[in-house]
């Protein structure tokens, strides 16, 4: 592993970081037994970077980790990040959501299911839509000086929310966003409008989820049937919930591109995909996720997949997102135009 740093912090990081999500959950997840295995596999192979939130299972998925943390005396060698947002009970408004009563008293039950005193990251999970930013960041901010909280991250919030964010911590003197945990693979390019350009400019890392689209770029997944899909596993179970995907004309096309590149290179579809995200700009360390070793074992050979310029290009144009307005104005074309014909690039 070549570890990187997390945005303009200190902690370094593997290029892949485990996603926890799949611990303990009883639809689409594993079970206890091969969590603890995958955590294992995944430290043993040098990663150190490992991820969770206070609503994945219920918080199962916090206390299967930190069980195993805590059992195999690890804790101090991973950087161990959760998440707030997720509501902690129902019909109460100051139980979930971005506000600092919700926030202290989520991390206080997340550090008692993960048996740590710290967190090495904290994020906020989605953008709450009320919120004032000041009240996240300063919270924030009290928590690293406290000593419970090592960085602070953003998931899920608009571009432009990140950026108040990062311009009011440094007015201020807070904590700045370390890095933005995003959605961020082959055929789910949108960041590449607004948050990586934000990311770069203020200093944030940006930490990509489904980097698999949720194991349709695995390959495993093929056209057909009544839905028009064929293949077994978690894009068939989100189907019917709100977070399924109608996939398009384009996700198809992207995906047979995919499986003729790692033909090509003797890797599977899953590596490839997973060494195109890491390759990209401001991407600090990519979250993997696995319901089985034998999937992480997959998605870990990405490290040993090396993309050539060329494979590279064919797969930056497969799913580049449309350039809508006003993005469309800013292609050479336009800008030349208002250089008056020549070519500026930013210092
Ligand atoms: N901030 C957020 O809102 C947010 C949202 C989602 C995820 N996350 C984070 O990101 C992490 C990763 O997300 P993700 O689990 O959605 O990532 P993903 O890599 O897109 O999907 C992982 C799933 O794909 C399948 N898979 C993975 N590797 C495979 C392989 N080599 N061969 C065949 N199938 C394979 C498995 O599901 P099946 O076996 O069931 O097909 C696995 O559970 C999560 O654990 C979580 O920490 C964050």
């Amino acid at each position: 592993m070549q570890y990187r740093l997390l945005g303009r912090t200190g902690l370094r990081v593997a290029p892949f970081a485990l996603g926890a999500m799949t611990f303990g959950d009883t639809s689409w997840g594993t079970d206890e037994t091969t969590s603890r295995a995958i955590v294992d596999r995944y430290l043993d192979a040098g990663g150190n970077f490992i991820d969770t939130a206070n609503g994945y299972a219920s918080g199962r998925s916090e206390e299967i980790l930190g069980a195993v943390l805590a059992e195999s005396g690890r804790r101090d060698e991973v950087v161990l990040a959760t998440k707030f947002t997720a509501a902690r009970r129902a019909g109460d408004p100051n139980a979930g959501g971005n506000g600092r009563k919700n926030i202290l008293a989520s991390l206080e039950e997340s550090l008692r299911r993960l048996r740590t005193d710290y967190l090495d990251l904290y994020w906020l999970h989605i953008w709450d839509t009320v919120t004032p930013v000041e009240e996240v960041m300063s919270t924030f901010d009290a928590l690293v000086r406290a000593g419970k909280v090592r960085a602070v991250g953003l998931s899920d919030t608009p571009a432009w929310y990140a950026a108040k964010a990062q311009l009011r911590a440094a007015a201020h003197g807070w904590e700045p966003v370390a890095a933005l945990q995003l959605e961020y693979s082959l055929v789910e390019r949108s960041i590449e409008r607004e948050h990586v350009p934000a990311a770069l400019d203020l200093g944030m890392g940006i930490v990509p989820w489904s980097p698999l689209a949720h194991g349709f770029l695995t390959g495993k997944y093929t056209r057909g049937g009544d839905d028009g899909i064929v293949g077994e596993g978690r894009v068939q179970a989100l189907r019917a919930s709100p977070y399924g995907r109608r996939h398009t004309e384009r996700d198809w096309a992207v995906l047979a591109s995919l499986v003729e590149i790692a033909d090509e290179l003797g890797a599977s579809p899953a590596q490839v995909a997973l060494s195109w995200v890491t390759s990209r700009p401001g991407v600090s360390s990519t979250l993997v996720g696995a319901r089985t070793v034998a999937q992480l074992e997959d998605n870990l050979g990405a490290l040993d997949v090396i993309l050539s310029a060329e494979h590279l290009a064919r797969l930056e144009q497969l799913g580049r997102p449309d350039l809508l307005h006003p993005y469309d104005l800013h292609v050479p074309e336009h800008t030349r135009r208002l250089h008056g014909g020549a070519v500026v690039a930013a210092g």
